[in-house]
């Protein structure tokens, strides 16, 4: 007998990686990212480990037609329960200084692509009143750093667009739940794709496993959550940010980009 089917982007690695896992118990999963040879050995994995059926698909989402892709595939999938837009990447360099069309790519992968595949997932889960999305952003979105401005506005963008989604389907008393996940620093190949040293960016005491940020996501689902933020640590630095006149709030984020 056919499962529910989650959708999750960016399951090639890190976090998206380890939601597949932990979904494959109970799931089939369809797993979307570029690198389809990695998609193709995770889902044999999940098929043989957990039974479930797995779907990859290749996509660019970054481009027109990767959404399009992704776009025809889930809209009117009946099954769908769960689409998690996890698809993401960072840059390095001051905004004027890194080249322009990395950052028309990163609008592209988390605003384009997360608006579009929430609208196809959304027409069907609130006709069946039921189903759930995941729109991964970040602390970013409420903590500015220079050298990240496309990736803070646009994870901002992200949880604001979330946050309105919410407040449509509570209109609607709709069942369908959505969530904005908000990680921190969290291992996975997020950093090495930039090039990075993690060392630079926190010490270890910050840094979050992808297994942490998945389980505090799938138990806000349950407890139907808007924003999950997972580790105390960065619910505080998040709870005292926000409510920081501006000018206090960004002397400390110059002093942090300093560093
Ligand atoms: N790691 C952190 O510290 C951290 C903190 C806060 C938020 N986040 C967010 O968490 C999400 C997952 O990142 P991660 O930490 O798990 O990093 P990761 O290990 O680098 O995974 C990123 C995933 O996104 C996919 N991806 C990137 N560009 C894509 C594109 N153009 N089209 C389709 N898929 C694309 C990658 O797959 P392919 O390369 O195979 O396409 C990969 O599966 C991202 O949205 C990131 O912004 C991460």
């Amino acid at each position: 007998m056919s499962r529910p089917l989650a959708a999750i982007t960016g399951a090639s690695s890190g976090i998206g990686a380890v939601f597949a896992r932990r979904l494959a118990v109970d799931h089939d999963l369809l797993l979307i990212a570029r690198r389809q040879d990695r998609l193709e050995k995770l889902g044999g994995e999940l098929a043989r480990d957990f039974g479930a059926a797995v779907e990859t698909l290749e996509a660019d989402l970054a481009t027109d037609a990767g959404i399009a892709r992704v776009v025809k595939r889930i809209s009117g999938e009946d099954r769908l329960v769960l689409l998690i837009n996890n698809a993401g990447f960072g840059t390095r360099g001051l905004f004027w200084e890194a080249p322009l069309e990395e950052q028309e790519r990163m609008h592209t992968l988390h605003v384009m692509a997360t608006m579009c595949l929430c609208h196809a997932a959304l027409r069907g889960m609130t006709a069946r009143n039921r189903g759930a999305l995941v729109n991964v952003a970040s602390v970013a979105a409420f903590v500015r750093r220079s050298g990240a401005a496309s990736y803070g506005a646009t994870k901002s963008w992200m949880a604001v667009f979330t946050e309105a989604l919410f407040l449509e389907l509570r209109g609607i008393k709709s069942e369908v739940v959505v969530q904005a996940l908000c990680p921190g620093y969290t291992y996975s190949e997020f950093h090495d794709t930039m090039q990075v040293s993690r060392k630079t960016m926190a010490s270890p005491r910050y840094w979050l496993t992808a297994e942490r940020v998945v389980d505090a996501s799938l138990k806000g689902l349950r407890k139907r959550k808007l924003f999950v933020i997972p580790g105390w640590h960065y619910r505080l630095i998040v709870a005292l940010i926000t409510k920081l006149p501006s000018s206090l709030r960004l002397a400390i984020e110059s002093r942090v980009s300093r560093r």
